[in-house]
């Protein structure tokens, strides 16, 4: 089964991590897909795994939070008459600080590239993605990453959780505005909760530091403890979510949140 045979598929922050996993996921899936990132050993790395399986990719070094960058690259789908059916906007970051030892560059930078890249994204696909729709039975789609940090509070970085919970409410005001303009795109999103990438690591370390008294082997078991299903997750186990919102499977979803946390939002 190819769900993506003819698709064309941007994926943000797909140079590793969950954005790496669902790259790979969906080029096994018959999607060509176009990597974003501004990491580009890994990116080209990804790329070379995804062609040795006869599959489809190529790589772009686009910061999301640049608007030139995002015009360029529009540019250049157009010029060689490109079409783009799925967009995952999948590329952010982590503070994992203290609010009061925050610099003004760190929100800055934090807010650009997790909210900004975002609207970026959008902005600049959307012409793509209704030309796409139009050709298909059941629109084309946008996939965002949010996560439980956007459903409740964090504990370890309220201003991660400021951006995520931007995300869920521009998720499902965006899913409204293509319903109300008929414009054949669904969009949904994506909320994970402590997955095992550098991302993953870089919530240990901030629990670490904010309580002196853990060691590391502590500070990840906490997360563990925190998850009723007894561990944590994998970016396969998100990517998996991604492709089905990706694929006609999902066809009368948009505006939708999937919760892929072990139960960690249950409690
Ligand atoms: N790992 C988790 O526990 C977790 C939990 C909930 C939500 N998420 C969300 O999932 C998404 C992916 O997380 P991850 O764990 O794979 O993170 P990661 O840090 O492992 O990978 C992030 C990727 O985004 C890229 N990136 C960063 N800034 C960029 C920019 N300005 N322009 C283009 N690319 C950029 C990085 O180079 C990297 O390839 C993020 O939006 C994150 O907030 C992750």
């Amino acid at each position: 089964m190819m769900p993506l045979l003819n698709k064309n598929a941007v994926i943000t922050g797909g140079s590793k991590g969950i954005g790496k996993s669902v790259s790979l996921s969906l080029a096994n899936a018959g999607a060509k897909v176009f990597i974003l990132d501004i990491d580009e050993i890994n990116g080209s790395n990804t790329v070379k795994q995804i062609l040795n399986q006869k599959e489809k990719a190529s790589f772009y070094k686009i910061d999301v939070s640049q608007e030139k960058e995002w015009d360029k690259f529009s540019k250049k789908l157009e010029n060689e008459n490109e079409s783009i059916d799925i967009l995952v906007n999948n590329a952010g970051i982590w503070l994992g600080k203290e609010i009061n030892d925050v610099s003004m560059e760190e929100y800055q930078r934090l807010i650009s590239i997790n909210l900004t890249g975002v609207f970026l994204g959008i902005k600049y696909l959307t012409p793509f993605l209704i030309d796409a729709g139009k050709k298909s039975k059941y629109g084309s789609s946008i996939i965002n990453l949010s996560s439980v940090a956007g459903l409740v509070g964090s504990q370890l970085d309220p201003l991660y959780s400021m951006t995520k919970g931007g995300i869920t409410t521009f998720t499902k005001s965006m899913a409204i505005y293509f319903g109300k303009k008929k414009l054949p795109i669904r969009i949904n999103q994506v909320h994970p909760g402590i997955i095992e990438t550098e991302m993953g690591d870089q919530v240990s370390d901030a629990r670490l530091k904010q309580n002196p008294n853990m060691t590391s082997e502590d500070s990840y078991l906490a997360g563990i403890s925190q998850t009723p299903i007894g561990r944590l997750g994998t970016a396969e186990e998100v990517a998996k979510t991604i492709l089905f919102l990706s694929s006609d499977e999902s066809s009368f979803m948009t505006g939708s949140s999937l919760v892929v946390d072990g139960g960690l939002t249950a409690q």
